[in-house]
């Protein structure tokens, strides 16, 4: 992979560093978001052509489809080398699946309008311009061929381990690209056919290893870097103070878009 600009760099860097971490601890509860991404690609006719899975971390997406879709070509995408690694694990001695490595902000051209169906579970909210990403996802299909993206927006509940440490930590960014989404698949020529809220219940043992998981092994992980142990520290005995003892439960909303490509040829 040639050099990354230094931002796409630190968030690799910071899934490398948490992706033994990720697997244990979020692959699990993440599950049923996956369940449900990948449902909206194999319960429905799909056109001949791979499976691709931008941002596929360890490749949790994999089981599903392999069972669902036999035969056909799978092939997840991660900038993470230590994410990759792991997902090659979860793929060896399996024919016709295959890992990447590399920015999946912008597919490259080989894959265009050459896709049965691009599945994508928690990566897009990273990406530096989503709507573009979603865009580029979208223009991968070959007609007929199904989008099932599912991310996390900027607000996932109104109370719980999310919420509060989204308010402890200034800042996040415009958020605007959310509204931009369904013009942009519609101008890939993609029909957005779903597009819904997806909570599902979550829980942790307690609050603060919630906060070890989100800053070691999740998607603080970077920031935590940056800004050091002292920081994070502080900002661990804030969370934890303003957190209930015990058990922690919530259930967090993700969003589920899900688009066909129209039969206009690509
Ligand atoms: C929260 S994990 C989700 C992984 C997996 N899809 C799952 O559901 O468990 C987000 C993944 O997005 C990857 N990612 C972030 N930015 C990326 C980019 N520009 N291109 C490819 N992957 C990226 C990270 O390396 C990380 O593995």
């Amino acid at each position: 992979m040639n050099a990354l600009p230094e931002g796409l760099a630190r968030t690799a860097r910071g899934w490398d560093e948490a992706a033994e971490g990720y697997e244990a601890y979020y692959v699990p509860r993440f599950a049923p978001w996956v369940a449900t991404a990948v449902a909206a690609v194999t319960g429905v006719p799909l056109p001949d052509g791979p499976v691709l899975v931008p941002c596929c971390g360890t490749f949790p997406e994999l089981d599903a489809l392999a069972a669902a879709l036999p035969g056909r070509g799978l092939t997840g995408i991660d900038l993470s080398a230590g994410m990759v690694g792991l997902a090659h694990g979860r793929a060896a001695g399996r024919p016709g699946v295959t890992v990447e490595q590399g920015d999946a902000s912008t597919l490259d051209p080989r894959w265009t309008g050459r896709c049965a169906a691009v599945v994508s579970v928690f990566g897009l909210q990273q990406l530096p311009e989503p709507d573009a990403a979603v865009a580029s996802w979208a223009a991968a299909l070959r007609p007929g061929g199904v989008l099932s993206v599912v991310f996390w927006p900027r607000h996932t509940e109104d109370e719980g381990p999310f919420a509060l440490i989204s308010s402890l930590v200034p800042g996040g960014g415009d958020d605007t690209w959310q509204d931009r989404l369904a013009p942009a698949l519609a101008a890939a020529d993609a029909v957005v056919e779903r597009d819904e809220p997806l909570a599902h219940p979550m829980s942790h043992p307690d609050a603060a290893t919630f906060f070890d998981a989100h800053t070691r092994d999740g998607p603080m992980r970077p920031l935590a870097t940056a800004r050091g142990e002292a920081f994070t520290a502080r900002l661990r005995a804030e969370f934890v103070r303003r957190s209930p003892s015990g058990e922690v439960r919530h259930r967090p909303s993700a969003r589920h878009l899900v688009a066909r490509r129209t039969d206009r040829p690509a």
